[in-house]
């Protein structure tokens, strides 16, 4: 499933700004890098002609930077957690002729602190992200900003427009154009700005000592993941383990325990979501202050580690970007986790049952081994051969 990126024959999206080349990231040839909700988002702001030539224009999510590509010749400021989805905006930009830097970015948790004349914001998949997005984006409004919403229908609920009401003012919606819908927000004067109540936090069950504060967006905000807990439950011990990586790490408690079980480990936190890295990184250093070290990284799974330098990793892979579903991404963690391994390390790895990703990894690895399961989750545990081990299955796996 791919969440409203329609697949298609086409790399180009044409609007009446118009005609763009757009690609995903990771590139994936066979989707298409927008949705209906872009087009019909496009075509609107073309029919109403709201935007003058210097208008400040805030784009909030964009999934793969077709509106900001479409809309570059303004001052286009982009707001998103993902950094996936900037990537994208950057080498879309490029192969439209922009320089990267045409469109600014924010690469920060919060938003660029200027005054908007216009407002678009993708309807982002966690609504605590959204909220907190409108309180933060409230007071960078003034009289006449307009403010426009857009999402696939289906994931635009009512809880979706009373955040925006009660946090902006009055919203109506649009009627669903090929299953996508916009959303009209007008700025209540009368309306003071509040409060974002992200980031908040909740106590770790499986170690009480720690308080793990999650930023809006994060998975699992309120609460330990059931996946989470089993993979801790499991955390191997071993004096071996000197680098170990939380890989996806979220809010690192992961990562958290794992270091407090193998004190002489360094740790590496990766996730491609800068609140992520920030509420992991905020953890951390509450429950280890400097005496530990540990490097924090926003980038795409294990993109620029060293090959075989890495002796544990610990994944409960994400079953979804943005919008869309599916184990992509968990394979290309797998695979990247086995390259940065040394000989002897070993995966670790968390995950739905049903999601199969046994078969997978004794694919790749050669070895697969069930050490733990429930009901619905089961920790998978693969060693990356000593050289010349592989099976050739697995030399191919890896091509
Ligand atoms: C299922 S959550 C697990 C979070 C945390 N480890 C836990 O157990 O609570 C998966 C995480 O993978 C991150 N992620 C998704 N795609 C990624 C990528 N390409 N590179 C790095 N991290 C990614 C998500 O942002 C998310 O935080």
């Amino acid at each position: 499933m791919n969440g409203g990126l329609p697949a298609t024959e086409s790399r180009n999206l044409q609007v009446p700004q118009g005609e763009f080349e757009l690609q995903r990231n990771p590139r994936d040839g066979r989707l298409q890098a927008w949705d209906a909700a872009d087009e019909f988002l496009l075509n609107h702001l073309h029919d109403l002609q709201p935007l003058s030539r210097h208008c400040r224009l805030l784009i909030l999510n964009d999934t793969f930077g077709a509106l900001a590509v479409a809309l570059a010749e303004y001052q286009v400021y982009s707001w998103n957690d993902s950094y996936l989805a900037q990537q994208a905006l950057r080498s879309n930009l490029e192969a439209n002729g922009y320089p990267a830097t045409q469109v600014k970015t924010n690469s920060g948790i919060e938003l660029p602190k200027v005054s908007v004349d216009c407002v678009l914001i993708k309807v982002p998949k966690t609504l605590a992200l959204l909220e907190h997005q409108l309180y933060a984006l409230r007071p960078l409004l003034h009289h006449d900003s307009r403010i426009f919403g857009a999402g696939m229908a289906r994931n635009i609920h009512n809880s979706t427009l009373e955040l925006f009401e009660s946090i902006i003012g009055p919203t109506t919606t649009t009627r669903a154009m090929r299953k996508s819908r916009l959303i009209l927000v007008e700025r209540d004067q009368a309306l003071s700005d509040g409060r974002s109540p992200y980031p908040d936090s909740y106590e770790l069950e499986v170690d009480r000592r720690y308080r793990i504060v999650n930023h809006a967006s994060l998975f699992s905000r309120d609460r330990l993941d059931r996946g989470s807990k089993l993979l801790i439950e499991h955390m191997p011990i071993d004096p071996r383990f000197r680098r170990i990586v939380d890989l996806g790490c979220g809010n690192g408690v992961i990562g958290i325990v794992a270091a407090s079980l193998n004190p002489a480990a360094n740790l590496l936190f990766r996730d491609e979501s800068y609140m992520a890295i920030a509420s992991a990184e905020t953890n951390f250093r509450a429950a280890f202050a400097t005496t530990r070290s540990a490097v924090f990284e926003v980038d795409d799974c294990l993109q620029g580690v060293a090959d075989g330098s890495q002796d544990l990793v610990l994944i409960n892979p994400p079953f979804h970007q943005q919008h869309s579903v599916g184990d992509a991404i968990a394979w290309r963690m797998i695979k990247d986790a086995r390259r940065a391994l040394t000989r002897g390390g070993e995966l670790r790895l968390v995950g739905n049952r049903h999601l199969a990703y046994h078969a997978k990894i004794k694919k790749l690895f050669g070895n697969c081994e069930t050490i733990a399961s429930n009901k619905k989750f089961v920790v998978l545990r693969a060693s990356k051969n000593p050289i010349g081990a592989d099976s050739r299955q697995a030399r191919k796996a890896l091509v």
